[in-house]
């Protein structure tokens, strides 16, 4: 979800990492081909990018090897230049608390003088890259290191380097597009928008200032929906990938509730702990706000969704802050990229489409092939609400906000056919829970703005889109076959 949902590209290195599939001479043996490798996205996100990317392995790397200060040096052979060692070192050239890295690598034997090769390097929390010309010794730096969790992770399994293995041309185009919205340079932003705006047709309109709306929260209720969009920086990145494959204009969601006495909270899942994980947390509204306005790196955009007063009346406030708070803290699944945890994930998801329990991924190969089935064929068992994985329930952002709904009864009478995992953040936003009379909505929202939208924009620079927003009823079994793909997202009515 980000969302800070995930990641395509994250979610392709940490398979890469764990499938057979680097293992070139065992692939051919394979029954299934690396497309089908997504199961671990919910998956109307995992059919847009099988769809979506021409060719798919174009960007699947080549894992190498992991390096760490402890373990010496990596060798290996590339493409283009056939010697290569890697190693990596810690430093603390920025003070901060954990430090951070360089990353040595030195190339040599090129086979031709015009040939280059191009590395991925991640660590569960960072996926950068470069490439190389030159038969001599780079460094790549890792100025910080985000927290504990990633220094300790790269001490013990060190940082992964990948080789993109497709023909140059091709994987540098692909790379060409994607790669400057995670990059640290101040121009992301720009490159954020300019992929939303070609990939999407999304306009980015400036606002008239202030950005900032003069809330007051006396207005806001129980069950308003809170869409955002962040356009800088890695979640800036990570986003606009999740945008561009579901077709959403907002890559993050959260929820306003209230508990007994009245006071105004956000539900959030995604919310980065004091340990570097993201979790689900339930915020007092000023601390997130004061978050959102001052310390967000990412240039937050934010709406504010209210719900229908018919909505509001059948919103059970109890239950919904009794579910919130018995998922506060839990994690967040779709970020959970450790690539520990991400090949468990695989194994469950496939055990559960499976009926089966505990098998491993070549069990689970000779299951799939025994019962006749395809990987493909195992993507379109939707994923049920009510699986629950070896860590806890978990949810990923919208999950997270439809699943309050559904236990603050907004989806009453067809509640138990509904499974919100089938559900994006444009499905989300596109569902008629909202206010449609912009007399009742309160009184300073767009206060300012020339343009009238059916929301309440509450900050940001440019003005939210959110095209289908609240035209949506809910049907039973909905999205369960959808297969919207990009660039028009065209969605069968009853799919
Ligand atoms: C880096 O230096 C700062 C300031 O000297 C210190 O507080 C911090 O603990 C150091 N970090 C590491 C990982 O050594
Ligand atoms: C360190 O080396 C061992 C043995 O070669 C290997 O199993 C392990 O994966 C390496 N760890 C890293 C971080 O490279
Ligand atoms: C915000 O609104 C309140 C009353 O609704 C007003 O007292 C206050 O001055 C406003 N603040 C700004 C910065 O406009
Ligand atoms: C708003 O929604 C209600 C209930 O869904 C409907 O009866 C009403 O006609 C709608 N009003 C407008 C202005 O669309
Ligand atoms: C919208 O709300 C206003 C104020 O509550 C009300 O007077 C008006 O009739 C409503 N319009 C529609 C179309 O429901």
């Amino acid at each position: 979800m980000a969302s800070r949902q995930p990641f395509v590209l994250r979610l392709l290195f940490v398979l890469a990492l764990f499938s057979p599939l680097n293992t070139r001479s065992r692939a051919a043996k394979l029954p299934f081909y690396p497309e089908d490798v997504l199961p671990l996205l919910p998956r109307q996100l995992s059919w847009p990018i099988l769809n979506a990317l021409r060719r798919p392995l174009d960007l699947l790397p080549a894992f190498v090897g992991a390096t760490s200060p402890s373990n010496g040096s990596l060798a290996w052979k590339g493409a283009c230049f056939y010697d290569n060692i890697a190693w990596l070192e810690f430093h603390n050239n920025t003070g901060s608390e954990f430090g951070g890295g360089t990353l040595h690598i030195k190339v040599s034997k090129a086979h031709s003088w015009t040939c280059m090769d191009i590395y991925v390097f991640a660590t569960p929390y960072c996926v950068t890259w470069d490439y190389y010309f030159l038969s001599r010794e780079h460094t790549f730096e890792f100025k910080e290191w985000e927290g504990k969790a990633e220094l300790e992770y790269v001490k013990s399994r060190g940082v992964s380097i990948f080789l993109m293995q497709a023909g140059m041309l091709g994987t540098l185009q692909a790379l060409w597009d994607v790669f400057p919205l995670f990059s640290n340079t101040g121009w992301e932003e720009k490159s954020n928008i300019g992929f939303l705006k070609k990939h999407m047709g999304a306009s980015f309109e400036q606002c008239p200032q202030p950005w900032v709306t003069n809330i007051s929260i006396d207005d806001i209720h129980s069950g308003d929906f809170l869409a955002i969009s962040k356009i800088r920086g890695r979640w800036g990145g990570f986003e606009t990938l999740e945008k561009w494959v579901s077709g959403a204009y907002a890559g993050h969601t959260a929820v306003c509730l209230k508990d007994f006495a009245g006071k105004l909270w956000v539900g959030e899942s995604g919310h980065d702990n004091e340990q570097g994980e993201d979790v689900i947390a339930v915020l007092p509204w000023d601390k997130w706000w004061e978050f959102e306005l001052n310390k967000d790196d990412s240039n937050p955009h934010i709406a504010l969704l209210p719900l229908h007063p018919d909505m509001r009346a059948k919103f059970n406030e109890a239950a919904s802050w009794e579910y919130a708070q018995r998922m506060n803290g839990k994690p967040y699944v779709w970020n959970q990229m450790q690539p520990a945890y991400a090949a468990n994930m695989w194994n469950e998801a496939l055990n559960k489409r499976l009926g089966t329990e505990g098998l491993d991924l070549p069990d689970l190969l000779v299951e799939i092939e025994m019962r006749g089935l395809s990987f493909a064929e195992l993507l379109t068992i939707p994923e049920q609400d009510n699986w629950v994985y070896s860590d806890g329930k978990s949810a990923s952002c919208v999950a997270f906000v439809l699943e309050t709904y559904k236990a603050a009864g907004l989806f009453d009478p067809i509640s138990s056919s509904i499974q919100v995992t089938e559900l994006t953040i444009k499905d989300a936003y596109s569902l008629r829970f909202f206010e449609n009379n912009s007399s009742r909505l309160p009184k300073w929202c767009n206060d300012g703005d020339n343009v009238e939208l059916p929301f309440c924009q509450i900050l940001g620079r440019y003005r939210m889109e959110l095209p289908g927003y609240n035209t949506m009823d809910p049907y039973p079994h909905m999205n369960e076959r959808c297969p919207s793909l990009p660039p028009k997202y065209s969605r069968p009515s009853n799919c």
